[in-house]
């Protein structure tokens, strides 16, 4: 790790006896000198600490407290309206070479880059306090775990941390003297005290509305964030840390980080299979992992291990074995119900931090698809008065579409037993899904792992509200890393192929598409539950028992594959309508594969352009 500065000694890192590290000391040390807050404190992870942490956040306006009767011991969070989601046009790797960031991710030259954060946290903390948070990505110990510190001026992303990740003292007994671990920088970029000695008076959720930065430098593992402090923007253990830098630790270590829910489907005759899934953000991963199987698939039972990413590491066995590096789900609340996922509803009945949601006049939280009507009166997710008919007059929506809830995994009724298994669980299929009007059918296992990388590549999705920018226009989203890849699409391409020979036994690859809508607009497929039937099929194809047709994208069940029971008055034409293949549209759809291919230049590795090829000539065929 670079060092900032050097005139300070560790001892000015304010750091509890039990911190043996003596790199980490320094480094606190070196950030405070240049940050300069008020107080520096030490995060030990405890219960005291996180309840007067919230206490303190209560009494300062940042959190509201909730009915303890109906949300015992959770808390509201209303953000500055200009800080409410990811910022991908705010996000940089900073590697030192600009073709190893490749065209997909924002690049600004190393050096550069020091300078602009040189400045920027030149006196950021200003009249803050700064609070020192060791964290681990994975159960504390695992070999498949990474440690993590992140500094912040934040206290919301603090209890937020004790949620998402494992945090405090036995993070730095477990580093021991100079273990390795990911040096994070976090600030909102608001100092309540300028160079001058001015103090401003704080408010609820400090921001920079100037400037947000969120930086990686993969070479030397480190993540900087300033200006938000929202979701991926400001966990760092998330986004920057569990899936951007660890792209490249997986990269350089032969190993995948990967953004996929990890799910178990227990069959009925007792039979345990694990899936990894991919999606965009707010594409349903949550629902997927939470899924309940309908009463008529008697005996089928779905587990959660993780619902945004996986770990997967080759084991001795021949085959991947996948960990959820969180312990705890930051999901979107709307569209969030009993019916579309109860398992959440039931896991959110206490312990939970919501930011962004509308406020009942009971004291409890409410988002727009909670139930099919509206609360008589609410106050929005802005803190102002909100009813059903203003806000039909007015567009406004009571909740923002990217609000969230923050709730330990702990919680989750269908949480698998092994969710804290250090060694992974084995994982028979991926899953990658976008969110597709038309075009891609129901589900198609590719037939080689070259072409379910292919698919997988190309997978394209439409944009939701879960990053700042125009919403429902399609985007290549490959692997649905476009946004989390912390190097080269070409050469992560070229990885992902390369660890299909890692193992004797990889996963099967499958395409699915629950979102294809019909001539007036309308979902074809039911979704939510009902995507149990095609969990299902999956299964059975990795167990080489279910039936399927070839198509010239890849096997495909055909009517009599899936099952219907208690699913009847779907009918077989809408069966043919989300299985269909319309080579003039699929033809369409490789053409505009070509744009992100050709961004890629010499990385995009040849076996992907032969899979184009042979796709072509089956279109044609
Ligand atoms: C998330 C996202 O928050 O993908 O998980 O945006
Ligand atoms: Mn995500």
């Amino acid at each position: 790790m670079p060092a900032l500065m050097s005139d300070c000694s560790d001892n000015s890192s304010n750091a509890p006896a039990y911190v043996q590290h003596r790199r980490l000391r320094l480094w606190v040390a070196e950030v405070a000198v240049l940050a300069k807050p008020d107080r520096i404190l030490w995060c030990d992870g405890s219960a005291t600490e996180y309840d007067g942490l919230c206490a303190e956040l209560v009494q300062s306006g940042a959190l509201l407290k909730l009915n303890e009767k109906l949300r015992p011991n959770s808390f509201l969070a209303r953000s500055d309206p200009s800080d409410v989601a990811r910022m991908e046009d705010r996000t940089f790797i900073c590697s030192a070479k600009r073709d190893d960031a490749g065209p997909t991710n924002n690049w600004i030259a190393p050096a550069q880059m020091r300078t602009t954060l040189a400045r920027l946290f030149d006196g950021c903390m200003r009249g803050r306090t700064m609070y020192v948070v060791p964290f681990s990505m994975g159960p504390i110990g695992s070999p498949i775990a990474q440690i993590g510190v992140e500094i912040t001026d934040s206290a919301y992303v603090v209890v937020s941390m004790r949620i998402m990740t494992r945090m405090g003292r036995p993070v730095v007994e477990q580093l021991g003297a100079d273990g390795e671990f990911v040096p994070c920088v976090h600030s909102v970029g608001a100092p309540l005290v300028d160079a001058a000695g001015n103090r401003f008076e704080d408010v609820p959720w400090p921001c920079n509305k100037e400037e947000k930065w969120i930086v990686h430098f993969p070479e030397t593992r480190e993540i900087w964030s300033f200006g938000s402090g929202y979701g991926g923007n400001a966990l760092l253990g998330k986004k920057c840390l569990a899936l951007r830098i660890a792209s490249v630790m997986a990269r350089d270590e032969g190993w995948l980080a990967e953004h996929m829910l990890i799910l178990g489907l227990e069959a009925p005759d007792g039979q345990k299979s694990y899936i990894s899934a991919a999606f965009p953000s707010a594409c349903g991963k949550t629902n997927l992992a939470m899924l309940i199987p309908p009463a008529p698939l008697k005996g089928w039972k779905v587990t959660t291990i993780g619902e945004d990413i996986a770990w997967i590491k080759p084991g001795k066995d021949g085959r991947f074995h996948a960990i959820n590096p969180e312990a705890g789900f930051f999901g979107v609340a709307p569209g969030t119900s009993v019916q579309t996922n109860l398992n959440a509803m039931n896991m959110l009945h206490a312990n939970t931090i919501f930011t962004n949601v509308a406020l009942t006049p009971e004291g409890d939280v409410w988002w727009e698809g909670m139930t099919d009507t509206a609360p008589a009166s609410l106050i929005d997710w802005q803190g102002k008065a909100w009813t059903p008919e203003a806000g039909k007059k007015s567009g406004g929506l009571a909740a923002h579409p990217n609000s969230r809830f923050t709730v330990p995994a702990a919680q989750c009724p269908s949480i698998d037993p092994a969710w804290e298994d250090p060694a992974g669980v084995p994982i028979s299929a991926f899953l990658f899904g976008g969110r597709r009007g038309g075009t891609v059918p129901l589900v198609v296992e590719a037939p080689s792992w070259e072409d379910g990388v292919y698919m997988a590549a190309t997978l394209g999705s439409e944009t939701t509200a879960a990053i700042t920018g125009k919403v429902g226009v399609v985007r290549r989203d490959p692997m649905a890393m476009l946004a989390f890849c912390g190097y080269n699409m070409g050469d992560y391409f070229a990885h992902w192929l390369k660890m299909g020979t890692s193992v004797e036994n990889p996963p099967r690859l499958f395409r699915v598409n629950w979102f294809r809508r019909d001539a007036s607009g309308k979902f074809i497929w039911p979704g939510y539950g009902e995507n149990m039937r095609v969990l299902k099929w999956v299964v059975e194809c990795c167990q080489g028992k279910a039936g399927a047709i070839e198509t010239p994208l890849g096997l495909m069940p055909r009517w009599e594959d899936l099952a219907w029971n208690g699913l009847e008055q779907f009918s077989r034409e809408q069966f043919g309508e989300i299985t269909r293949v319309d080579a003039p549209a699929w033809r369409a759809e490789l053409a505009s594969h070509d744009e992100l291919f050709e961004k890629l230049g010499d990385h995009l590795p040849a076996a992907l352009e032969q899979r184009r090829a042979k796709l072509h000539a089956q279109l044609e065929a």
